[in-house]
């Protein structure tokens, strides 16, 4: 049994704990954790530092043949880098998620990084998180996996860590941000979050990340051996 070269889609809406529980699961296995937000994040981030507003379509289109996004692996860790410039931490910032999600919106953007996220998924051996990767990335992943938590429980667990930050925010507030952008991210016209009709739903409320990895990682194991027993 070996699931060296299988490809698990993983994906799912903001905040239900997807990179930190691919993370895990590709530390235990050997798999890559591709994180196709930062691809997203990257682009926003020279829209960002370019000047052009996210709300203006037509420039970041017009942006984009001066971005050049190289993805690459050293010790399995994802190396993004934006006009040959490591984006680092860069891409984290409030700013960046923002521009993220407005450029992730435009379909231009999702043709111009759709070609990098296929051809990294052929090479099998991976787990992506993202939005999509079920549904347009790699519709014939072996592990199809659509993880959420309820809006309440990732409410819970973004103000704790919003508390533990200093912030001064509501419980309630950091839900209705949730709720809202929930409703953003399925709304959209260009790839709407969307469970793929074979993705297996996991909804993580009461899992820790140790116990979220191994639901994954059993799931792989499973479809390896059916694999195996060629069915
Ligand atoms: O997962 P993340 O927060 O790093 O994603 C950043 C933004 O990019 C988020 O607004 C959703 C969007 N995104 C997307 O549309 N498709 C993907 N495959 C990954 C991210």
């Amino acid at each position: 049994m070996t699931y060296e070269k299988i490809r698990v889609a993983l994906d799912g809406p903001s905040g239900a704990g997807k990179s930190t529980i691919a993370k895990a699961v590709a530390a235990k296995t050997g798999l890559v954790y591709v994180d196709t937000g930062a691809l997203y994040r990257t682009v926003g981030l020279y829209m960002a530092e370019n000047g052009i507003a996210m709300e203006d379509e037509a420039g970041i289109i017009a942006a984009l043949p001066e971005v050049d996004v190289d993805l690459t692996y050293e010790d399995g860790k994802q190396q993004v880098k934006l006009n040959d410039v490591p984006v680092g931490e860069r891409i984290r910032t409030e700013t960046a998620s923002a521009y993220a999600s407005a450029v992730s919106k435009i379909p231009e953007v999702r043709a111009f990084l759709l070609d990098m996220q296929k051809k990294i998924a052929a090479r099998g051996g991976v787990i992506m998180d993202g939005r999509d990767i079920g549904t347009v990335i790699i519709p014939d992943a072996e592990v199809k996996i659509f993880m959420t938590a309820t809006a309440e429980e990732r409410a819970r667990r973004r103000y704790k860590e919003q508390i533990e930050k200093g912030l001064n925010v509501t419980f309630e507030e950091v839900l209705d941000n949730i709720i809202a952008r929930d409703r953003q991210d399925s709304e959209r016209e260009a790839a709407p979050l969307k469970k793929a009709d074979d993705a297996i739903e996991f909804v993580n409320d009461g899992y820790d990340i140790d116990q979220s990895a191994d639901y994954i990682i059993d799931i792989m194991k499973k479809t390896a051996e059916t694999m195996a027993d060629g069915n």
